[in-house]
């Protein structure tokens, strides 16, 4: 089979892309220097194949992607690098090698009630989400101790510099990370988890123990204007359902994307606008000048277009499989086997 004898809309894998990306980042963090996150593609198979890579640990952002990759047997060291109060449902794999992130009194007795056994005081390093103030974390840290819980160490979410593109980002990241050692010294333990796909440059000299980073296996246009070695690997498929002689339309909508980072690409035309089943798009208005490929003309109705999504993530949770190719030809077909809640 090809993709163009896929259904669309259809979510596609380019594997020689995916195993580019995996090896770039394999290079520079080896083994369980990279704790891959699974939010970024919700999928188990993927997993498999950065297991093979050699990360035999992953972070998590939800119970649900827990319990999918214990499922899997995917279950070496599981980070769960959220908070969360209601993980009664994680009680059941309390006795697998699963780390919760806490940063309240509330979040450690919860964790504590699961049976859970092991945590990581999450510290706020400048994005206000999670975290506690560096001040408290030595604190909580001797209330999960005093309960029986294992602190394996610190962990520090720097999302507010993941787009940063001034000269001073190593700058920022060394200043979040410079909070994150110092808890780490009241704290004990010793992992220092943090950083992104945004920030993996600066985290080969920032001391930190593993990356989280997600994105990178797959990609999106928001990441790509950072200019990483890592290549585009997903793109949804969709078909020209109608035309007129400004636009071409095709059925490849909401739905199927996720929209928080604005427009995805319709590779060589101009994006007007998404609505819930459709994406209307055009001829680039300067595509006469532009270097060929930019086409001059719009694709007729029934013609195949590549949709690359802006975000990676919430795209991913909007299908239920994603057919994995090379060259077009489909060679595989994966479950999104950890989206939903
Ligand atoms: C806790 C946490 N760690 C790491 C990441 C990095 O993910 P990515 O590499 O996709 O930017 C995220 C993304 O939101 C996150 O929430």
């Amino acid at each position: 089979m090809y993709i163009d004898d896929l259904p669309t809309p259809a979510l596609i894998i380019e594997a020689n892309a995916l195993e580019h990306n995996l090896t770039a980042m394999s290079a520079l963090f080896p083994g369980t220097t990279l704790r891959p996150h699974v939010k970024a593609h919700k999928c188990t198979s993927l997993a498999k194949v950065q297991e093979r890579f050699g990360h035999t640990g992953f972070t998590c952002a939800t119970p649900r992607e827990v319990l999918g990759l214990a499922k899997a047997n995917l279950n070496a060291d599981i980070l769960l690098a959220n908070e969360c109060v209601d993980v009664a449902r994680l009680g059941a794999i309390a006795g697998t090698n699963v780390t919760i992130a806490v940063d309240s009194e509330e979040t450690i007795r919860a964790a504590f009630r699961a049976g859970l056994k092991k945590v990581v005081i999450d510290v706020f390093v400048g994005l206000p989400r999670c975290g506690c103030e560096p001040d408290d974390a030595g604190r909580l840290a001797d209330l999960a101790r005093s309960l029986g819980l294992t602190v394996r160490g610190v962990m520090g979410y720097e999302g507010h510099l993941m787009m940063e593109k001034t000269a001073d980002k190593q700058h920022q990241v060394n200043a979040a990370m410079q909070t994150l050692h110092a808890c780490a010294e009241i704290v004990g333990g010793d992992l220092i988890s943090a950083g992104g796909t945004g920030t993996y440059k600066e985290h080969l000299t920032s001391g930190i123990t593993e990356l989280q980073a997600g994105s990178y296996a797959l990609m999106d246009t928001h990441y790509a204007t950072l200019g990483f070695p890592f290549i585009q690997a997903a793109h949804v498929v969709g078909t020209v359902i109608s035309r007129s002689a400004q636009w071409a339309v095709a059925d490849v909508g909401l739905k199927a994307l996720g929209m928080d980072h604005g427009n995805p690409e319709v590779d060589g035309y101009d994006v007007w606008f998404c609505s819930d089943e459709h994406i209307t798009f055009a001829v680039k208005r300067d595509a006469a000048s532009l270097p060929a490929p930019a086409p001059l003309v719009l694709p007729q109705v029934g013609e195949r277009v590549l949709i690359t999504p802006a975000h990676i993530d919430p795209t991913m949770s909007q299908h239920e499989r994603a057919f994995v190719h090379r060259e077009g030809q489909v060679v595989d077909e994966w479950a999104i086997d950890l989206r939903g809640w």
